[in-house]
């Protein structure tokens, strides 16, 4: 099965059923998006088809094959950070870190159907990605500062 991960074609031998999220970890070794819940419950896994937030734990590989696929990987480059990326290192977002590539998979795609949020529209969207160290008031400032910052380009 040919996959096309972060610009990059790969061609995985693994069933159609199997979860996008295990080929990206185990067969690829793109291991930003994380496994939490395994039940499209905690976004920890959120990766982008065709620029939209998907949960890739309960995707399966073959639905989603013709696709251009994106991680945490291909979303910006440490020489050319994506907007969203810069925001959430000048706000300091993370604790752990565990659910951050979720939360910023989730906050780019966002943005890009939602360009300049409220707070409430901010809390909605990002509302199902879930975080155990309770980062959400940064989350909603560095979603915030991104917007603007996409709005300046
Ligand atoms: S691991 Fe996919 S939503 Fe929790
Ligand atoms: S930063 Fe620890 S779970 Fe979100």
């Amino acid at each position: 099965m040919q996959l096309t991960v972060n610009g990059t074609e790969h061609d995985v031998d693994v069933e159609p059923e199997m979860p996008l999220l295990w080929v990206l970890r185990d067969e690829l070794n793109i291991t930003g998006p994380k496994y939490g819940c395994g039940i499209a419950q905690c976004g920890a896994c959120t990766v982008h088809i065709d620029g939209m937030a998907v949960r890739s734990c309960q995707l399966a590989v073959g639905d989603v094959a013709g696709g251009v696929i994106t991680t945490i990987e291909g979303l910006g480059q440490p020489e050319s950070l994506h907007a969203v990326q810069e925001a959430w290192i000048e706000n300091q977002v993370a604790q752990c870190g565990y659910c951050q590539s979720g939360q910023i998979m989730q906050a780019a795609s966002f943005l890009d159907f939602n360009p300049a949020p409220t707070d409430d529209d901010i809390d909605a969207a990002m509302s199902g990605n879930l975080c155990r160290c309770g980062t959400y008031p940064r989350i909603r400032a560095a979603v915030h500062a991104a917007a603007k910052k996409m709005q300046e380009v």
